[in-house]
């Protein structure tokens, strides 16, 4: 496999609620690749973060493309409000959706289609979408909060997911969220991970361009 350079994405809700131009202008000037968006509803997850009025106020703040994780239990219904917004958005496989139907959505509005899977569930159930999706979102924490601390068992799913993209002929991104520090995105990027989320590691850094570029090395 042609060795890919690695997407960093800092997750805004790492960041100060309270200062959100200027948090996503400062990790924009840091240099981040895309901003990762983590929209929770309560009932496919036990939070609730910000939906899209939040997220078309980070947009006016940063050229950067949006990556909207939708951890909501109805993806499909609330696309249409999301669509305009972002450059990529991801729905979960558990969600209650015809995956399919979702990911086809997003393709045909001309964005990057991601399909999700939370620790528990077994990476196999993606398989049958191999060709419909553009990133494969391993979670590397139980969604929901930030800070949790990585689950290494899931680079298992990391490592066989890359051994099909390496088989052919789907290409996808490898995103992995939850826990990514540097030495955590390293093990990921070995196992096959292209596309790193990080929220507590960039947005509490003394440094966030630094935190940045290592992570981007890792
Ligand atoms: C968890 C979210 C993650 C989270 C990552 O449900 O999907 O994006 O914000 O945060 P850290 O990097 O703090 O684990
Ligand atoms: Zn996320």
């Amino acid at each position: 496999m042609a060795s890919r350079k690695t997407i960093v994405a800092p997750s805004l809700l790492a960041c100060d609620f309270s200062r959100l131009g200027a948090e996503v202008e400062r990790v924009t000037q840091a240099g981040a690749d895309w901003i990762h968006c983590d929209v929770m509803d309560g009932h496919f997850v036990d939070n609730i973060s910000f939906g899209p009025a939040f997220v078309e106020a980070a947009s006016r703040h940063t050229r950067l493309p949006l990556d909207v994780h939708l951890m909501i239990e109805n993806p499909y219904h609330y696309l249409p409000r999301f669509l305009p917004l972002a450059s990529s958005i991801t729905t979960h496989v558990e969600a209650k959706h015809d995956v399919s139907k979702t990911l086809a959505a997003v393709r045909d509005a001309g964005l990057l289609a991601g399909l999700a899977v939370s620790p528990p569930t077994h990476v196999e159930l993606v398989k049958p979408f191999l060709g419909q999706f553009d990133i494969l979102l391993v979670m590397t924490v139980t969604p929901g909060f930030g800070g949790q601390p990585f689950l290494t068992s899931m680079l298992d799913k990391v490592a066989e997911a890359a051994a099909w993209r390496e088989a052919g002929p789907f290409d996808f991104h490898i995103e992995v969220d939850g826990g990514i520090n540097v030495k955590t995105a390293a093990e990921a990027v070995r196992s096959g991970a292209n596309l790193l989320v990080a929220g507590t590691s960039v947005f509490r850094a003394q440094d966030a361009a630094e935190e940045i570029r290592m992570l981007r090395n890792a």
